[in-house]
C-alpha cells in the first residue's frame, strides 16, 4: 500500500470543505487503510482526507498508547459537547513542528459510519476528544493555527513557505 502525500500549511487545498461520502466502498476501505498507514508513518495520531487532499468526510485517528487500534470514521458529526473548554498544546502532520495551545470541548459524543458502513457512536474525552475535534476541523477545511492569533499564524506561514523554498532548492 502506498504512503500518501500529506499537504502542507499553508496549502489552500487544505481549506476546501470536504462532502460526505457518499458509499463505503472498496474505493473508501482503500484510502482508509492508505491514510492509517500514512498516519502511523508519520507518527501521527489522526488524519483527515483532506490532508491528503481527498475532500470527502472520512478520518483516521489512534489515540491509544500501543498505537494498535485505529480507528475510522466516515461522516463524522458532533452529536453532544460539553460546555467545560480545556486548552491543551496541538501539532498537525500539516504543520510541522509547530505546537501550541487551541481550546477544545473537554468531552464530546461522535457519531460516524465504520468501514462496514454501519452508523456508531462513541464518547471521547483527554487526547481523544481533542484530536477527533482537530481531525473534524480539517475536514470543513480548518487548520489549527487558525485559531492562534494572526500575527503567529502570520509567522508560521512564512517560516513553512521558506521551509518549502529551500526544500525545492535542495530537490533541484
Ligand atoms: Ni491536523
Amino acid at each position: 500500500m502506498p504512503l500518501l502525500d500529506i499537504l502542507r500549511y499553508p496549502d489552500p487545498r487544505l481549506h476546501r470543505v470536504a462532502k460526505p461520502v457518499a458509499a463505503v466502498d472498496g474505493r473508501i476501505r482503500q484510502l482508509a487503510a492508505d491514510m492509517i498507514e500514512t498516519m502511523y508513518a508519520a507518527d501521527g495520531i489522526g488524519l483527515a482526507a483532506t490532508q491528503v487532499d481527498v475532500h470527502e468526510r472520512l478520518l483516521v485517528m489512534d489515540t491509544s498508547e500501543g498505537r494498535d487500534t485505529p480507528r475510522v470514521l466516515i461522516n463524522p458529526e458532533l452529536v453532544a459537547a460539553s460546555d467545560e473548554i480545556v486548552s491543551g498544546q496541538e501539532g498537525c502532520l500539516s504543520v510541522p513542528a509547530v505546537y501550541d495551545d487551541v481550546p477544545r470541548h473537554a468531552r464530546v459524543t461522535v457519531r460516524a459510519l465504520g468501514l462496514d458502513g454501519q452508523p456508531f457512536q462513541f464518547d471521547a474525552q483527554g487526547l481523544e476528544a481533542v484530536c477527533v475535534q482537530h481531525e473534524m476541523d480539517h475536514l470543513v477545511g480548518k487548520v489549527f493555527v487558525e485559531y492562534l492569533s494572526p500575527l503567529k499564524r502570520e509567522r508560521i506561514k512564512t517560516r513553512l513557505l521558506k521551509q518549502a523554498r529551500e526544500l525545492l532548492k535542495k530537490s533541484a
